[in-house]
């Protein structure tokens, strides 16, 4: 066997033989190697000090550039991590929890472009494009086109897309996985295909199985969907003296039925429950549907924005419409974070007397906050297997438990991460079972981690996580695997596992 540092010097000269200009890989003695690993990360807990780091940055700003990475890191025992905006909740985009490992970003930052056609409704977006960018690009080329993606504008598009992506027009077009029409691959033999050369199994899997497993996707064709050049938003907040356990108990029957061009999401947080909606239309008709569904919550007139779909987006993610639509093209959003999350989904509303206990944990002051994001509408029609994101029918929310601090040192991090824990197993008789399902891209690596069996990951140890993000498609996911990626080339601490032989 090579040394560690010999395989590491004869991946870098095979990088450069392949034509990889040597200003686009960087390595720990390169002096910009600590702000191109550490700008996109989202999450401190990953880069303190004792995590393993990577042996290069590899700044890929061309096809053949991913397609060097794969091979020369296949020839060379270094293993990739590709990222695409870095927001994995646990890292894993930039990290590696096995000491032992060698491994390389891939950092697909460069592949931002979005080129949109509005004449045919359609996008290529790179996956290094942020959704801000998307939405920015789709908004300049026309006010009656949006894509139906994520809240938070800074994620990146190669990940987001990879694990599903919800957001505010889910209960109209679904999620973004669902509206991806074909999508550029670097397999693990770097192979460069698109969804005719890649095949139905593979362009399946890339549609929602999570990231990194089945090889770097460099981009990314979108449908865009119609959207009125007006919608309305509204955001309401009703503290816990003004009833708002009675309207969260209510809400969970109510959002998951609303007509699909209405979303009411929830945010709960230290005594508050702060209602967000956006309709596709206007106002007067908004508030026909909230006297006809929802009376309680007493939305009026003056709590109403007509704005374009564009305008919602910077809404959504800076609480204000006024703010400059350049906003979504910034890249960096926030960072200094050390977060924490889990995920629930749930089937059945909550009783109010949960509800009102729960106050009391959102009153202490490690409290994170929560995060009801209501299913329903075009999400309850697409069939469970259609992509690997099984949630469909028969889930009135996604709850998120999220917990985001500054302060570094484990005594902070332990209180606020008990807090996320202690929560969300106070929720457990409430919630999804058998299994207790969870959304891949709210990452959790409580839910387990992969395990070696010979050099490939154990299939039987993956499945306690992977049905749960996945349930009955885990099986298919992992087929798949073992078709395009055998030797487990491509693979992180919730990675699918091929599917053994036997099986
Ligand atoms: P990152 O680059 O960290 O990648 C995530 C995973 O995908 C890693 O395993 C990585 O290796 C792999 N990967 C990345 N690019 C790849 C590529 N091109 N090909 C193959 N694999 C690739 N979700 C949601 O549905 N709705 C929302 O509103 C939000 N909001 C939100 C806000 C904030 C602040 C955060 C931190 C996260 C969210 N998310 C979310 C979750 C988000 O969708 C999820 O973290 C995505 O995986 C992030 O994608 P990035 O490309 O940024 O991550």
């Amino acid at each position: 066997f090579a040394s560690a540092s010999g395989a590491t010097d004869a991946f870098l000269g095979c990088l450069a033989a392949a034509g990889v200009p040597p200003r686009l890989v960087q390595t720990p003695a390169s002096p910009s190697y600590d702000a191109l690993l550490l700008s996109p990360v989202r999450n401190l807990r990953y880069v303190a000090p004792g995590t393993p780091r990577p042996v290069a940055i590899v700044a890929a700003a061309e096809p053949a550039h991913a397609q060097a990475a794969v091979r020369c890191g296949r020839r060379h025992g270094v293993r990739l991590r590709v990222r695409s905006g870095g927001h994995d909740y646990e890292g894993l985009s930039y990290a590696s929890l096995d000491g032992r490992e060698r491994f390389a970003v891939l950092d697909l930052a460069a592949f931002r472009e979005v080129r949109v056609d509005a004449a045919r409704g359609e996008a290529w977006a790179g996956s290094g494009a942020t959704l801000g960018e998307v939405y920015y690009a789709v908004g300049a080329a026309s006010r009656a086109l949006a894509f139906p993606a994520g809240i938070c504008p800074t994620v990146g598009v190669g990940g987001h897309l990879s694990g599903g992506g919800f957001g505010t027009l889910m209960r109209r077009y679904g999620l973004a996985a669902d509206n991806v029409l074909d999508a550029v691959l670097v397999d693990a033999d770097g192979r460069l295909l698109n969804r005719t050369t890649m095949g139905e199994d593979l362009f399946w899997a890339i549609r929602g199985g999570g990231g990194e497993s089945f090889g770097a996707v460099l981009s990314w064709k979108l449908r865009l969907v119609p959207v009125p050049e007006t919608v309305t938003v509204f955001t309401v907040r009703r503290s816990r003296s003004q009833s708002a356990s009675d309207l969260i108990t209510k809400w969970q029957e109510i959002a998951p039925a609303l007509p699909r061009d209405l979303i009411l999401r929830v945010v709960v947080q230290s005594n508050d429950a702060q209602f967000e909606a956006m309709f596709l239309g206007r106002c007067t008709r908004l508030l026909d549907h909230m006297r006809a569904h929802f009376p309680d919550l007493g939305v009026t007139q003056a709590d109403c924005e007509e704005i374009s779909w564009v305008r919602s987006t910077v809404y959504f993610a800076f609480y204000s419409s006024s703010k400059p639509l350049e906003l979504l093209l910034d890249r960096t959003g926030e960072t200094g974070r050390y977060v924490k999350a889990k995920s629930d989904y749930v089937q059945e509303p909550i009783p109010w007397h949960v509800w009102e206990s729960t106050w009391s944990w959102l009153e202490k002051p490690e409290a994170g906050l929560l995060i009801l994001d209501p299913y329903g509408g075009r999400m309850g029609s697409i069939s469970p297997s259609e992509t690997p994101f099984p949630h469909r029918k028969g889930n009135l929310y996604n709850l998120q438990y999220y917990s985001y601090w500054f302060e570094n040192g484990t005594a902070a991090m332990e209180k606020r991460m008990s807090w996320v824990r202690g929560m969300y197993n106070e929720m457990e008789p409430y919630v999804s079972k058998n299994p207790r399902t969870g959304y891949v891209n709210y990452r959790d690596l409580d839910l387990g981690t992969n395990e070696l069996e010979g050099n490939v990951t154990s299939y039987a140890k993956a499945k306690v996580w992977g049905e749960k993000y996945f349930k009955g498609n885990f099986e298919r996911l992992a087929a798949v695997k073992a078709m395009v990626d055998p030797d487990d080339f491509f693979r992180n601490e919730q990675s699918i596992p091929p599917l053994p032989s036997a099986k």
